[in-house]
């Protein structure tokens, strides 16, 4: 790669105000990306732009409301005067329950926040970037997505979503130059791990051939290696940092 790859590019990363999210966030800034951290998050969003510095942003968003994210991505041209990259990383895991005791207000936020949100998100990306005839976007999967973990119905197909949507919209921007990817970690060591049951951490972990957790920077490196130049001939795919957990 060549050095600082990403010099004079504008990338909003969704959901970096902690966790893989700050990892990559972290990253981009280290290859040369103007970064505007994008997150529900205000105070963790201003404290995350402070720590990696340069003229990183922060802008406060909730990814799952229209009017949010059309605002928030109009400012981020504005500022910024283009868009380049849109990773789509702000995400939760919802309740750990059977889909028996399942509520609808659970199932909601999920697939509101995990799947509508990446595409209230892309489309404002796509909007700015179609003009352009270029932009990558690459957004963040799960394997759940792939399996279907037992209580986590909602999280399992908004990730399942997320993957079907890649493909999607990949195909429609094709004449458009743009790229657009996902990404699909297993369990990684991030705070969001707190949010999850003790028994359901460890039971994931070890169905990791690995025998380990895997690290946000470990994610950050192929979702820099997808908003590269590296990548160029690669489009609606979905890449498993998964530590060998993945089967397809
Ligand atoms: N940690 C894992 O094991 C793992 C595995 C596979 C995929 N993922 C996915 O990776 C992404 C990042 O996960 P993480 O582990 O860093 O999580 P995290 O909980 O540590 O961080 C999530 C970030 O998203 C922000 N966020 C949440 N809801 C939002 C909303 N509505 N609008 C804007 N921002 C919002 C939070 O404020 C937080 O900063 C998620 O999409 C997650 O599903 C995580």
């Amino acid at each position: 790669m060549q050095a600082r790859p990403l010099q004079d590019r504008v990338a909003v990363v969704t959901g970096a105000a902690r966790g893989i999210g700050y990892a990559i966030a972290r990253r981009l800034v280290d290859e040369g990306a103007r970064v505007i951290i994008m997150d529900v998050d205000a105070e963790g969003a201003a404290r995350a732009a402070a720590e990696l510095g340069g003229d990183t942003g922060a802008i406060t968003a909730d990814i799952s409301r229209e009017a949010d994210v059309d605002r928030a991505f109009a400012q981020v041209v504005s500022d910024a005067g283009h868009l380049d990259i849109l990773v789509n990383n702000a995400g939760i895991v919802g309740t750990d329950t059977p889909v028996r005791d399942l509520q609808v207000a659970d199932w909601d936020q999920v697939l509101n926040i995990n799947l509508k949100g990446t595409f209230l998100c892309s489309r404002a990306a796509v909007r700015h970037m179609i003009p352009r005839k270029s932009g990558v976007i690459v957004s963040m999967a799960s394997i759940s997505g792939k399996e279907g973990n037992a209580n986590m119905a909602p999280y399992s197909v908004s990730k399942a979503g997320v993957i079907c949507f890649t493909k999607s919209l990949a195909k429609e921007l094709l004449e458009h130059g743009i790229r657009v990817n996902c990404v699909a970690p297993a369990l990684i060591d991030s705070p969001l791990l707190a949010g999850m049951e003790a028994e359901r951490v460890a039971f994931l972990t070890s169905r990791i051939p690995m025998g380990r957790l895997g690290q946000p920077d470990e994610v950050a490196a192929t979702v820099l290696f997808l908003v590269s130049d590296e990548s160029t001939f690669t489009t609606g795919a979905c890449f498993d940092v998964s530590g060998g957990r993945a089967t397809y």
